[in-house]
């Protein structure tokens, strides 16, 4: 259960300690689900300082250390409507390296198969959110 805000920072927090280079997070959940505002509290618990834009218009934004502990792709898939569109904008080059988070994961054929991929779905209950949680092969010695 995620009632407020600091509940989302509280789980970004969270996940920034345990992430690593080669994940995804990928965030999937309607319009307003808090997807953004969990990729903001992720970067929060990176080390990330500065205002996150929502890269729902750039569909990739860069963050790479110092301003962050390790290099991380924020990316919105929400305009895509084909997976080569995502290779199309180089993502492999930009996650090489890097750990990703990822908006709209369906949109691209999803990252579920990745074992290193954390998914999450976020659905609106009362004024908060759910979140329900599935690691893949890679994060069940981190996830507990
Ligand atoms: N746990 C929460 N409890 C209450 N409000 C929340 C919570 N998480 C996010 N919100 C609020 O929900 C609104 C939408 O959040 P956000 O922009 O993160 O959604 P999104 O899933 O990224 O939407 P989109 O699909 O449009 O990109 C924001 O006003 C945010 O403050
Ligand atoms: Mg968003």
């Amino acid at each position: 259960m995620l009632p407020d805000l600091a509940a989302m920072q509280v789980l970004g927090s969270r996940i920034a300690a345990a992430l690593q280079p080669g994940d995804v997070v990928a965030l999937a959940g309607g319009l307003g689900a808090g997807k953004t505002t969990l990729a903001r509290a992720i970067l929060a618990g990176l080390g990330y300082a500065a205002e996150v834009p929502s890269p729902t218009f750039a569909i990739i934004e860069q963050y790479l250390p110092p301003t962050v502990r390790l290099p991380l792709v924020h990316a919105d898939f929400y305009r895509l409507r084909d997976p080569a569109d995502a290779a199309e904008l180089g993502l492999d080059d930009y996650r090489a390296g890097a750990a990703l988070v990822a908006e709209w994961p369906e949109m691209v054929g999803g990252f579920a198969h990745e074992p290193g991929c954390l998914s999450i779905l976020l659905e609106t209950a009362d004024e908060g959110r759910i979140a329900i949680v599935e690691p893949g092969a890679d994060w069940l010695g981190r996830w507990g």
